[in-house]
């Protein structure tokens, strides 16, 4: 017990005294995770119903990309981009099938577009979006007589870099950082007539937009779904324009929502689509994907990355990505997620559990979500909030039934304790 506690001081002290103080941290270290279970350095366990901020989507280290990692560990790590390496071919192949899969509204998979997909690795989310508005404004040269504009959602969040916050539709990250790349704005989630009049004016020129982002459920924001019908509307104003759709698939992909991607819900196909987070189970990395259409107009040295795919992430990913379709862990997700919002809806002082498959938000009508996230730890739950009043659930996919009904049972008693 003496060595945890000296562990974790000497972590605090040295984080306070070396690294940048952008997060709030937590006064626990945890050293081992597996599945939904991390472990403290005093050796107690928790469930994890953050998993990494949605990012280990198989579970903490998920034999198959354990053993994907230590085989390429002993191979070749690092070549850059100038040369082929084994796995991320057939990591792009496989998130191309992904990408061009239908589901029904559950998630249910149906079927195929059959649209050719092309990917290009990056490392992060908000990289990927930078690809994403690079690749939209690569369009609007070549296709759209120049347009650069790119509308938003209010309440969106597409990351930290200056293009990524300029399309984030929330004035709090914006302070201090400006000035931002021009062409950004943002418009109301949900409401068809503010986007129509967003992307009508001014019809011509480098002011006229060439690309619409959104995100099919606004997880940062608050976890707020944008509606089907809202998404089916926004996919054929779009194609009435010849304006990419680019849907940031950061977090909601991979299966987090049931469907291999949010927007197969909607019953839609974007041209453009970021994601990172699920990909690797926690290895960094990050993609941006376009129809070859858009794809096949860039050319090399348009757009790069020292890192992006590496040996590693690729065969990090490629383990994933296998793993998530062979294990059939969309099902999993949508039964489990559906059990998840079931018991949430039934705590005390839970007004309305919005979002789907395992990325949830429940709504709580007293402003006690930082208390609750606090005392978690105390009661051996990992719990996220946005703000004063909402709780985000995202565990790892492969969350079992028993660790979802132990979560809430805990829950309960705490929000009894501070409501
Ligand atoms: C929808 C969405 N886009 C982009 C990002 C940024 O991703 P990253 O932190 O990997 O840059 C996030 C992160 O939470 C996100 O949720």
């Amino acid at each position: 017990m003496q060595n945890a506690d000296a562990s974790l001081a000497t972590a605090t002290s040295l984080d306070s005294a070396y690294v940048m103080p952008t997060f709030a941290r937590f006064g626990v270290e945890f050293v081992k995770g597996e599945g939904a279970v991390l472990t403290d350095s005093a050796g107690k366990q928790y469930l994890d119903f953050l998993a990494g901020i949605g990012v280990v989507s198989l579970g903490h280290r998920h034999p198959a990309v354990v053993s994907a990692l230590h085989a390429q560990i002993d191979r070749v790590w690092q070549v850059g981009n100038y040369y082929h390496e084994e796995h991320r071919g057939e990591l792009a192949c496989a998130i191309a099938q992904l990408l061009a899969t239908t589901t029904d509204e559950i998630g249910h998979v149906t079927g195929s577009t059959g649209t050719p997909w092309k990917l290009f690795f990056s490392n992060s989310g908000a990289e990927s979006n930078e690809g994403a508005f690079k690749l939209a404004r690569r369009w609007g040269e070549r296709k759209l007589g120049g347009a650069s504009g790119i509308i938003s959602a209010k309440r969106s969040f597409h990351g930290r870099t200056l293009a990524a916050l300029a399309a984030t539709g929330q004035d709090v990250f914006h302070r201090s950082f400006g000035p931002f790349p021009p062409g950004f704005s943002s418009v109301e989630l949900n409401d068809i007539a503010a986007l129509e009049a967003a992307v009508s004016k001014p019809a011509d020129g480098a002011d006229a937009v060439c690309g619409v982002v959104l995100e099919c459920v606004q997880g940062e924001g608050g976890v707020w779904p944008a509606d089907p019908d809202y998404l089916r509307a926004v996919r054929e104003l779009c194609d009435e324009r010849g304006i990419a759709l680019i849907i940031d698939e950061v977090q909601t992909g991979f299966f987090r929502c049931g469907a291999p991607f949010a927007y197969q819900l909607a019953g839609i196909e974007p041209d453009v689509v970021s994601m990172a987070k699920g990909i690797a189970d926690g290895f960094p990395m990050g993609a941006v994907a376009a129809r070859a259409e858009l794809a096949d107009l860039m050319a090399p040295g348009d757009h790069g990355s020292t890192f992006g795919g590496n040996a590693l992430a690729a065969a990090a990913g490629r383990a994933t990505v296998e793993t998530l379709v062979s294990e059939k862990v969309g099902a999993h997700v949508i039964a489990a997620g559906q059990h998840l919002a079931r018991r949430l809806a039934a705590l005390p002082h839970i007004s309305e559990v919005r979002g789907r498959g395992l990325l949830r938000g429940a709504q709580l009508d007293v402003p006690i979500a930082c208390e609750l996230v606090s005392a978690g730890l105390g009661a051996g739950l990992v719990l996220n909030r946005i703000g004063d009043s909402i709780l985000r659930f995202l565990p790892p996919l492969v969350v079992s039934y028993e660790q979802i009904d132990e979560m809430a049972d805990r829950l309960a008693v705490l929000i009894d304790k501070l409501a």
